[in-house]
């Protein structure tokens, strides 16, 4: 029988990517998602990629006593636990509502899996709680760094939370996974990133101004200790990114390590500066792109980029699609965006 996997935050950017890879590797799919930052239209998108749709619950995973009567509707085999509030400035300004959403959903996920007989979760985890690096690449024994936001700082203590559930002798294991800086969308463009209102991350930023949705796309400071002056990032592609939770799920389910917690970092191991990205952007697009520099944002790391050998070693996953598939992707479902007429929701 195959097995059932609940995927919270499901509707999501990569949530949904990677409930199409799940279901491609032919296990069942319950979302839980409570829209906060997605759309209901997303599993029309997923359905028509894998030609079935999944099971869907609005739910807000806050809320102990609807967790508990989904816990109670399935017996799941494991967790994916995406859901969170993510938006760095928004939780400098409300962090409360970030440290309740981020801390509480995983709490009451926890609470319920020995309760259940749920043995295993993924947690989606960020290269946020590295802070700025000693030296690049960066690998999981690096040093966590004191967080910079509300956001880091929920990372940093959902990884604290597990590492000490776990080892409390609770019967569960975890995989923590650390993404650098997932981009792009699924090669269909039937699903993929749909920020609300202004983009925060410099990828749909990007597509947007191509679009001509946004007059200019503003470079955060060239006086940066890098060779062309513009931050250097790990940009992941999402479909890459989707599938590591795959292997992740996999690897639990089939009692692949004695390891009770381990954490790996998912990304290319190659840094990319934002010129060099915006310069990859108007090849594949074929238009030059309305860009400016200005002052440095307050906050951002100068450079980091992953060492990614131990998910490539111990995990069997490896970064495959290129930088410019990737960026090609993402214009395509920018255009698709466009195409279906729903500005209204980027806007
Ligand atoms: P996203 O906002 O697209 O997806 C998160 C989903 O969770 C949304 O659909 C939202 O509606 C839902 N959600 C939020 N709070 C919820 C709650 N209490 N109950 C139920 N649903 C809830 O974000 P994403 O980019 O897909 O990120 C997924 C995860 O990966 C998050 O935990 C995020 O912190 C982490 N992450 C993201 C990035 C990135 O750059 N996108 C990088 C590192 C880590
Ligand atoms: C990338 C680079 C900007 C927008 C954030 C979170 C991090 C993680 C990933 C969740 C930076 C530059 C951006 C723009 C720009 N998320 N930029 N103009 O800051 O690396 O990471 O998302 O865990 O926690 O902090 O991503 O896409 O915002 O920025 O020049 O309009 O692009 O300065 O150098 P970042 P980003």
């Amino acid at each position: 029988m195959a097995k059932r996997i609940l995927v919270t935050g499901g509707t999501g950017y990569i949530g949904s990517h990677t409930v199409v890879e799940l279901q491609q590797a032919g296990y069942e799919v319950v979302i839980v998602d409570n829209l906060s930052n997605s759309t209901a239209g997303v599993l029309e998108g997923i359905t028509r990629i894998t030609g079935k749709r999944p099971v869907f619950d609005k739910l807000d995973c806050t809320d102990h006593g609807a967790m508990k009567a989904l816990f109670k509707k399935y017996a799941f085999d494991g967790i994916i636990h995406f859901a969170a509030s993510k938006a760095v400035g928004e939780s400098v300004q409300k962090p409360l509502l970030y440290y309740r959403n981020n801390l509480v959903s995983l709490i009451n996920l926890l609470e319920l899996m020995p309760e259940h007989d749920v043995k295993y979760i993924v947690f989606s985890s960020s290269c946020t709680v590295y802070g700025e690096p000693d030296k690049n690449p960066i690998d999981e024994n690096a040093p966590i760094k004191p967080a910079s936001s509300p956001y880091g700082n929920t990372k940093q203590i959902n990884e604290e939370i597990i590492q000490d559930f776990v080892h409390s002798g609770a019967p569960v294991k975890s995989i923590i996974l650390r993404y650098f800086n997932p981009i792009g969308a699924h090669p269909s463009a039937e699903i993929g990133e749909l920020p609300l209102g202004v983009p925060q991350n410099l990828v749909p930023y990007i597509t947007q101004t191509g679009a001509g949705i946004r007059q200019q796309l503003s470079v955060f400071g060239n006086d940066y200790n890098t060779p062309d002056g513009s931050c250097i990032r790990d940009f992941i592609n999402v479909v890459d990114l989707a599938k590591a939770h795959v292997v992740a799920i996999e690897r639990m389910l089939e009692n692949k390590s004695d390891e009770k917690v381990e954490i790996f970092n998912l990304g290319t191991g190659t840094g990319l500066s934002v010129l060099e990205l915006i310069g990859i952007f108007e090849k594949v697009s074929g238009k030059p792109l309305n860009y400016k520099i200005v002052e440095r944002r307050e906050g951002d790391i100068e450079q980091i980029w992953a060492q990614p050998d131990k998910a490539n070693n111990v995990l069997g996953w490896k970064a495959q699609e290129t930088i410019e598939d990737t960026m090609a992707s993402a214009w395509k479902w920018q255009q698709h965006l466009l195409e279906k007429e729903i500005r209204s929701n980027i806007r």
